[in-house]
């Protein structure tokens, strides 16, 4: 009896989190709105992932920890440059699918998202001459990002595994913008109060032009850290798992 009680406990906590579940059911390749079913599919993954998933190996997705970025503004020995360490960014599980077009004969996705507001801190460190100001230094940055639209492509190959298809990730692809950035920078270390006057009247004045001047290596580290994720979620639910013939 009490056996009987356990498996069916262990059926019913197997099914709640099936991969279907995870899904939120299958997509069939030949319905022609199979996209609008993808986003479906696709937001109730990133549902089920919010607060982490570990029986997929998937660590709580807040915050977004990028080691180190730097930027450089200007050549010469006083150009302007700027490293920023132990970035935390906070509200990108905020984030949702708004849109996605796919080739399933090719398996290829592109994904656009949405956030509305991603925050993040970090810790800097520059040299050089910004508006005539030597900039050397360090303390605390802040930045507050609204409206922040991604694209993310990817495309896999499929593969059998024990009797069923799975995808492995192939190439992944993302770019994003933001509408509205506020910025600044604090607690210089030197406490140097034209300094901070000065560095966050120009960053706040130039904040597109500093995103993107960080957007090469930030796409390069996030498309990596995206990468990691979806292999992992690729290599254990199994592709006939969310699209059915
Ligand atoms: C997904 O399906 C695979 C293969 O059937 C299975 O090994 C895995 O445990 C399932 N994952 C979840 C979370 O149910
Ligand atoms: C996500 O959005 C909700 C509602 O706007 C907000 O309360 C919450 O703080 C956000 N989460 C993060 C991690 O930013």
């Amino acid at each position: 009896m009490e056996k009987l009680v356990l498996i069916l406990l262990a059926t019913v906590i197997a099914s709640c989190t099936s991969n279907t579940s995870i899904f939120g059911g299958r997509c069939s390749k030949q319905d022609p709105n199979v996209d609008a079913c993808l986003l479906r599919s696709f937001n109730s993954l990133i549902e089920y992932m919010k607060g982490g998933a570990p029986e997929l190996g998937i660590e709580e997705s807040e915050p977004i920890v990028i080691d180190e970025l730097s930027i450089a503004l200007g050549g010469g020995p006083d150009g302007y440059r700027a490293t920023f360490k132990d970035i935390h960014a906070t509200g990108a599980s905020n984030m949702t699918i708004t849109n996605v077009r796919s080739d399933l004969e090719t398996h290829q996705f592109q994904l656009t998202l949405f956030g509305p507001h991603i925050s993040a801190r970090a810790r800097y460190r520059s040299s050089g001459v910004l508006l005539l100001v030597r900039a050397s230094g360090g303390g605390d940055y802040w930045g507050e990002y609204e409206g922040v639209k991604a694209k993310v492509y990817f495309r896999g190959v499929p593969y059998e595994r024990k009797g069923r298809t799975y995808l492995k990730l192939q190439q992944l692809k993302l770019d994003f913008n933001v509408k509205d950035i506020q910025m600044g920078v604090e607690n210089l270390h030197n406490g140097n109060p034209v300094l901070q006057a000065a560095l966050n009247l120009f960053i706040n004045t130039n904040a597109q032009e500093l995103l993107k001047e960080m957007k090469p290596e930030l796409k390069r580290d996030l498309a990596e850290k995206m990468s990691r994720f979806l292999d992992r979620i690729l290599e254990q639910i199994p592709y006939d798992d969310w699209i059915v013939d």
